[in-house]
C-alpha cells in the first residue's frame, strides 16, 4: 500500500475511528454539530457569516419541496402568464386566478419572497426576473407541470430507495430500464416527446456553443426525439444532412415534425431500438442528446457499442447530458437527477470520468470535454473511434 490509493468501497467501509484523518472528521463534525459551537461561531464577527450561510442553506434545503409548490401553485394559476406582458392589481389577479383575497395574498407574499413576483409602489404586481425567465420559456413551465408527478413518486423517499418497482415516472417514460423498445406505444412516445421537445432549446444552444458542427457532413442524432435538436443544428448548418434514430413511434413522429418545419429533404428517419438493431452506417457525427443518462450501466455500454459500431476513423460521438462533480453546478445537478432517476427507475447523472469510463470500455480513445455556459443544464463531451 502506497497509502495515495483514491477512495474505494474497501476504504469508505473502513472501521470508524481507525486512522488521524477519521478521528479528525469526525472531531471536526461533532464540534460543527455542537450548540455551543454553533452559539459562539455566531458571535465572532468573521465567523458569524460561515454560520448563517450554513443555517440558511439547511433552510432552503428543508423547505425545498415548499418553495416548489408555490412554483406550481403559479404555474396552474397561469400568475406568470397573466402578469406576462403589464403589471396587474391584487383586484385583477383575484380575477383572474379565482381566489379569495386571503389566499391570494398568501400566494402572492410566497412568490415574492422567492424572486417569481414583485410589488411596486403603485400596488401593482410584476414578474420579477425569476417569473419573467418561466413566463417566456413554455419549457421551464412544462417541467414544473412535469414535476408534480415526479414528486408524488418521491413523496416516500426511503421506500423508492428500497423497492424496484413500477412508478408513474417509469410509466411516463414508457421505455425506462427496458431493453425493448417495442413495449413504446405511440401515446406515450408522444406525451414524452412533447415534454422534451419543450425543454430542448436551452440545451441545443448550449450544445451548439460548445461544439462546431461544421465540419461534417451528415448528423445522426440518436433518441433524437421529434427533431427539435437537429432541426436547432440545422438553423446554423444549412449544408448538414439531417439524420435521426429513434424507437419507431418516435421516429414516425419525427418524419412528421421535421415536414412541418420545412426540413423533409435534409432529414431521414430510422426507427428502431439502439439495443437490438444496428444503428445507420455513414453519418461523420453522431450525437447522444440526454440519452446515454436514462440508462444504467449495462444499457449505457451497450449503446456507446453499438454508436462505436456505426462509426469509422475519424468520425465524431458528441455527448450532451446533464453531468456530475464537485463544483456548484454539477453537485446541484448531481443532487437533482439521482433521485428523479430514481423516480424513473432508470438512469444516472455521471461524471465526466465515469463516462470517460464507459466510453473506453466501448472502445473509444480521444476522449475530450467541451466547456458549456451552463453546466447546470448540461455538459457536453466528444469521442473518436
Ligand atoms: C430523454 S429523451 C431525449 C430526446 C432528445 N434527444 C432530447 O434531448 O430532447 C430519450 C430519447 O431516447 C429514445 N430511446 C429510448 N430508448 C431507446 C431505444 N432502445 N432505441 C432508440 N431510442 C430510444 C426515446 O424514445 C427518447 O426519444
Amino acid at each position: 500500500m502506497d497509502g495515495t490509493a483514491p477512495a474505494s468501497p474497501a476504504r469508505a467501509d473502513a472501521p470508524q475511528g481507525q486512522g488521524l484523518t477519521a478521528r479528525l472528521r469526525a472531531w471536526r463534525n461533532r464540534m460543527i454539530g455542537s450548540d455551543r459551537f454553533q452559539r459562539t461561531v455566531a458571535r465572532v464577527p468573521l465567523l458569524r457569516g460561515i454560520a448563517r450561510r450554513n443555517a440558511r442553506d439547511l433552510f432552503r434545503l428543508n423547505a425545498g419541496f415548499l418553495y416548489t409548490q408555490v412554483l406550481l401553485a403559479c404555474v396552474e394559476l397561469r400568475l406568470f402568464d397573466t402578469l406576462r406582458d403589464s403589471g396587474k392589481s391584487e383586484t385583477a389577479l383575484a380575477a383572474e386566478t379565482g381566489l379569495s383575497r386571503a389566499a391570494l395574498a398568501r400566494l402572492l407574499t410566497a412568490a415574492q419572497g422567492l424572486k417569481l413576483i414583485t410589488r411596486l409602489k403603485d400596488g401593482t404586481w410584476w414578474l420579477a426576473d425569476l417569473g419573467a425567465v418561466v413566463a417566456h420559456n413554455p419549457g421551464i413551465a412544462a417541467m414544473i407541470r412535469h414535476h408534480a408527478m415526479v414528486y408524488r413518486d418521491l413523496a416516500d423517499p426511503v421506500a423508492l430507495l428500497r423497492s424496484t418497482g413500477e412508478t408513474e415516472t417509469s410509466r411516463f417514460w414508457a421505455y425506462a430500464g427496458q431493453m425493448d423498445g417495442a413495449s413504446v406505444d405511440p401515446e406515450r412516445a408522444e406525451a414524452y416527446s412533447r415534454l422534451m421537445h419543450l425543454s430542448q432549446d436551452l440545451i441545443a444552444a448550449e450544445v451548439l456553443s460548445a461544439y462546431d458542427f461544421a465540419r461534417h457532413r451528415t448528423l445522426l442524432d440518436i433518441g433524437g426525439g421529434d427533431g427539435t435538436f437537429l432541426a436547432e443544428v440545422a438553423k446554423s448548418h444549412p449544408d448538414l444532412a439531417l439524420w435521426l434514430f429513434d424507437l419507431p413511434p418516435v421516429a414516425a413522429g419525427a418524419e412528421t415534425a421535421m415536414a412541418a418545419r420545412g426540413l423533409a429533404s435534409r432529414t431521414r428517419t430510422f426507427g428502431g431500438s439502439f439495443f437490438d438493431d444496428p444503428l445507420p452506417r455513414g453519418a461523420d457525427c453522431l450525437s447522444l442528446v440526454r440519452v446515454l443518462c436514462d440508462h444504467d450501466d449495462p444499457a449505457a455500454l451497450a449503446l456507446l457499442k453499438a454508436a462505436r459500431a456505426a462509426m469509422r476513423d475519424g468520425d465524431v460521438l458528441v455527448i450532451a447530458e446533464p453531468m456530475g462533480g464537485t463544483d456548484d453546478d454539477r453537485r446541484f445537478a448531481a443532487a437533482y437527477f439521482e433521485f428523479y432517476f430514481l423516480a424513473m427507475r432508470s438512469g444516472h447523472c455521471r461524471t465526466p470520468e465515469q463516462i470517460t469510463t464507459l466510453l473506453r470500455a466501448a472502445g473509444f480513445t480521444r476522449i475530450g470535454r467541451r466547456r458549456t455556459a451552463m453546466p447546470l443544464f448540461t455538459g457536453v463531451m466528444t469521442a473518436r473511434v
